[in-house]
C-alpha cells in the first residue's frame, strides 16, 4: 500500500520511528496560513501566465478556503505519514478538489515552499512583537515620568557611584528596547524577500513570474539566487539575534528588579499577581517573573547558537537538517511573546519606594564627584581635588556620616576654598540637577527626554 507522495520508487516502508524522526508535521502545522498564503499566490500567478487554467484555479481557491476553515474548526485531520504540513494540506486540498489539486505544485518545490512559509510566518510575527516592544517602552516611558525626581544610586561595580533619577534608570531600558524595535525593523526587509521561484535548487522550466507572486505576498523583493534562496537561514539566525539581545536586555532588568525587590535594597515591589510564594517559609514573596525571564533568555540564547550551528556545516542547496530551523524559531517567538506582554504588565504595576532608594544613595558617598568638580570650580586641579575629597571621604566614612553632615569648618580644614554653598552641591538634588547635559540624569532631561520618547512612540 502506498503510503508517501514519492514511494513508486520506494520498495520498503519506513519504520514509525523512522517516520516520527523524519516528519516535522506535529510542529510545523502552524505555518499552515503561511503555507496556504503563499500557494494562493503561487496559483494566481501560475493562472495569469497560463500555466493553469482559471478552472483549476477557482478549484484550488474554493479547496484551499475550506482547508483553512477545516484547520481553524480543528477538524483538519494531520497525517504524520504525510511528513509535514506542505504535504498534508496539498493531500487535502487533492481529496477535496482533485486534478486541480495535483496541479499546484507545478513549478515549486517543497524546498522553495517551506523557506516561503517561513519567512511570511516570520514577518508577521516580527510585526506583533514590533507592537508589543512599543507598549512595553510606552508603560517603562510613563513610569519614568512619574519618578523623574525619585533618586536612587547609581552604581558602578555594584557599589554606590552617584545619584541617578529613577525615571531616568527607566529610561535606559527604553533606549534598549528602542534599539531592539530598530534591529526588528532591519531584519524584516531581509525576512521579506520570496524564494518561491527557485524550485528545488536550480530554478524551474516554466514561465514563472517571480516578481507577480512578491508583490502578491507583500513582498520586498525576490531572492535572486536559486541556490540561495532554497537554503540559508540566516534570515531566521539574524532575527534570532535580534530576539537573543532584546531578551539580554529584559534578562539584565529582570536582574535588577530581583535586586531592588531584596530585603537589602527594598526598593521597589512587584504586584503579587507576578510573585510566588514559598512552600515551606511564610514570608517569602519572591520575584518569580523576573527569574523565570533571566532563565528564559539562556534558552533564547541557546536557540541561537542550535540554529547558527545547524547552518554552518551544510553544502548548498537544500538540505533536511533545515527542517530542524523550526522548534528554536517558533520558540523563540514564543518565548519573547509571552515575556514582552508580561514585562508590559508587571511593569506598569510596579510599587516604588523612594525613601528607600533616598537612603541607600545618602550611604555611600555618592556625591563625593560633585565636591570634587565643586572645588575646580573654585579653582583646584581636577586630580588635587579628587584627593582633597578622598580625605574628606576618609574621614567621614570613620565616623560614619555622610559628606553633607561635616560641618562647614570640618570641610574647610580638608580645603578653604569650601564656603557655605557646598551643601547644596553637596546634597542628592543638587547632584542630579547638575547633571543636565543631554542624556544626563537631571531631572530637567528626564522630562524632555520622556517627551521625545511619547511623541516617537505616538
Ligand atoms: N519539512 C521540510 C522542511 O521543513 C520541507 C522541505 C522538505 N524538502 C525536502 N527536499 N525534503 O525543511
Amino acid at each position: 500500500k502506498k503510503s508517501q507522495a514519492w514511494s513508486a520508487l520506494f520498495s520498503e516502508p519506513m519504520s514509525d520511528l523512522v517516520k516520527r524522526y523524519t516528519a516535522s508535521v506535529d510542529f510545523d502545522k502552524r505555518l499552515w496560513r503561511a503555507d496556504i498564503t503563499g500557494s494562493l499566490a503561487h496559483a494566481e500567478m501560475l493562472q495569469a501566465q497560463g500555466i493553469l487554467s482559471a478552472e483549476d484555479h477557482a478549484a484550488i481557491q474554493k479547496g484551499m478556503a475550506q482547508i483553512s476553515a477545516e484547520i481553524e474548526a480543528g477538524s483538519f485531520v494531520w497525517k504524520l505519514d504525510l511528513e509535514d504540513v506542505h504535504l498534508n494540506v496539498e493531500a487535502r486540498l487533492t481529496e477535496l478538489v482533485g486534478i486541480a489539486g495535483k496541479r499546484l505544485h507545478t513549478g515549486r518545490s517543497r524546498n522553495d515552499q517551506v523557506a516561503t512559509d517561513v519567512r511570511l510566518w516570520l514577518r508577521g510575527e516580527i510585526d506583533e512583537i514590533s507592537v508589543l516592544l512599543v507598549a512595553l517602552q510606552r508603560v517603562l516611558v510613563e513610569q519614568a515620568a512619574k519618578h523623574a525626581e525619585v533618586i536612587l544610586p547609581g552604581f558602578t561595580h555594584l557599589q554606590v557611584a552617584q545619584p541617578v533619577s529613577f525615571g531616568h534608570h527607566l529610561l535606559a531600558y527604553v533606549e534598549m528596547f528602542a534599539r531592539d524595535a530598530e534591529r526588528l525593523a532591519d531584519v524584516r526587509k531581509r525576512v521579506n524577500r520570496l524564494p518561491l521561484g527557485a524550485a528545488a535548487l536550480a530554478g524551474t522550466s516554466y514561465p514563472l513570474d517571480r516578481e507577480r507572486v512578491a508583490a502578491t505576498l507583500g513582498m520586498e523583493g525576490v531572492c535572486q539566487n536559486s541556490l540561495d534562496a532554497v537554503s540559508d537561514r540566516d534570515f531566521a539566525i539574524e532575527f534570532s539575534a535580534a530576539a537573543s539581545l532584546a531578551m539580554v536586555h529584559i534578562s539584565r532588568l529582570s536582574e535588577e528588579l530581583i535586586l531592588w525587590m531584596s530585603q537589602n535594597f527594598g526598593f521597589i515591589a512587584l504586584p503579587d499577581a507576578f510573585c510566588t510564594g514559598s512552600s515551606i517559609m511564610p514570608q517569602k514573596k519572591n520575584p518569580d517573573v523576573p527569574e523565570l525571564a533571566r532563565g528564559k533568555t539562556g534558552r533564547v540564547v541557546g536557540h541561537l547558537v542550535g540554529l547558527v550551528t545547524l547552518m554552518k556545516g551544510q553544502p548548498l542547496a537544500y538540505n533536511k537538517d533545515n527542517q530542524e530551523d523550526k522548534e528554536p524559531l517558533f520558540d523563540t517567538v514564543d518565548t519573547l511573546k509571552d515575556t514582552l506582554r508580561i514585562f508590559a504588565d508587571m511593569l506598569a504595576g510596579l510599587t516604588v519606594k523612594p525613601e528607600a532608594m533616598r537612603a541607600a544613595a545618602l550611604r555611600g558617598y555618592a556625591t563625593a564627584t560633585d565636591l570634587a568638580d565643586y572645588l575646580v570650580k573654585k579653582g583646584l586641579p581636577f586630580r588635587d581635588a579628587h584627593e582633597v575629597v578622598a580625605h574628606a571621604v576618609k574621614t567621614a566614612s570613620t565616623r560614619g556620616i555622610d559628606l553633607a553632615a561635616l560641618s562647614l569648618d570640618e570641610l574647610r580644614a580638608f580645603d578653604a576654598r569650601i564656603e557655605n554653598d557646598v551643601f547644596e552641591v553637596l546634597s542628592l538634588e543638587g547632584s542630579l540637577n547638575a547633571r543636565s547635559t543631554l542624556g544626563g540624569t537631571a531631572p530637567s532631561q528626564v522630562r524632555a527626554q520622556v517627551a521625545r520618547h511619547r511623541s516617537r512612540l505616538g
